[in-house]
């Protein structure tokens, strides 16, 4: 059994003031790293740093709203400033603006997409330069969504954002390669204040909270847990066991660990000289659209009453 032992890395963490970033910050400093806890609301990145170091692990705050090259340049200084150096980058953070499409504002759009999206993008190439600057390799997790998979009623600026992270991840694993920097996306479900309210979860997130365990149906059938169960996956990417683990999307939830497939063509037909609309409309429900992708993450599977 490989031992993961991160003892002299040190990581970022963006958003880790609370829910899946802050279970990452733990998990991180208690295999050995070195962890710069972000947020955007300094009081509840202070604690949580407090809280790692309280545990027994090396954290530090940095208080900034992640989006901005500037936040990013921001986070890896604070890192090498403090640690002298930088291994590992978790892009956690992140916030929903849900709405239909026809009421969705460009406010709403532009934010989610700055925070996640951008704030992804300016992260990675900051740590990548500093990766690629000390030649010794480096991890990148980007935090994607099953929503960003599969798409979600509501959500198109946070689908689009996560479909874009999932593939900036397949993008960097081929441009990083040489530096030995590993790139993946990961895919949690886990209850936080972003999925507490999801009505059909809410009794059972509840329950959890006064002690109770979450059933069998949701930690194995959904793929649904705590913070801390999908924490574990983050310190084995970063460790030496997952060297040849680049350009994937992992899912991680309760009891579940799954690979995601990545978009890929299914079926295909040909026509000499190439398609009109006439030949498409005449073969299309019998050949390439016989059997259409679907759409959307599936409705929570509830035990029979
Ligand atoms: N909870 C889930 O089941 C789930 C599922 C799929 C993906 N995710 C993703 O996991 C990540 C964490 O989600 P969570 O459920 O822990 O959410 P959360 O709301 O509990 O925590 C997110 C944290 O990010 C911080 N934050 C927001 N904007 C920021 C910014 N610009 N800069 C720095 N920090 C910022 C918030 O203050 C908060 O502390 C997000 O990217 C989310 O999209 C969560």
């Amino acid at each position: 059994m490989p031992s993961i032992d991160l003892t002299g890395k040190v990581a970022v963490v963006t958003g880790s003031g609370r829910g899946l970033g802050l279970a990452y910050a733990h998990a991180l400093a208690a295999h050995g790293a070195a962890v710069v806890v972000n947020d955007v609301d300094e009081a509840v990145a202070e604690q949580a740093a407090k809280s790692v170091t309280e545990a027994g692990g090396k954290a530090v705050a940095e208080a900034v709203a992640v989006g901005t090259g500037e936040a990013a340049d921001r986070l890896v200084a604070r890192a090498v400033e403090e640690f002298g150096r930088l291994d590992v980058l978790v892009t956690n953070a992140g916030i929903l603006r849900d709405k239909v499409l026809w009421k969705m504002t460009d406010d709403d759009f532009d934010a989610v997409i700055t925070t996640h999206l951008r704030g992804t993008f300016t992260c990675a190439r900051a740590a990548a330069v500093r990766m690629r600057e000390q030649g010794e390799g480096g991890t990148m997790i980007l935090v994607g969504s099953p929503a960003g998979q599969r798409g979600n009623f509501g959500q198109t600026n946070y689908a689009a954002a996560k479909a874009g992270i999932a593939a900036m991840a397949r993008t960097w694993s081929m441009e990083l390669a040489r530096a030995h920097i590993t790139v993946n996306a990961i895919v949690p479900v886990a209850a936080t204040a972003m999925t507490e309210t999801i009505p059909a979860f809410a009794p059972y997130v509840e329950a959890m909270k006064n002690g109770e365990p979450l059933p069998d149906f949701l930690r194995k059938g959904e793929g649904f847990g705590t913070p801390e169960d999908c924490a574990a996956l983050v310190p084995f990417l970063a460790s030496e066991a997952a060297r040849g683990v680049t350009g994937q999307a992992i899912g991680i939830g309760g009891d579940k660990v799954a690979l995601w497939s990545h978009p890929q063509e299914t079926t295909a037909a040909y026509a000499d000289g190439g398609w009109s609309p006439d030949t498409l409309a005449d073969v299309w429900a019998t050949s390439v659209g016989a059997e259409p992708q679907t759409v959307g993450i599936p409705a929570p599977k509830f035990p029979e009453a």
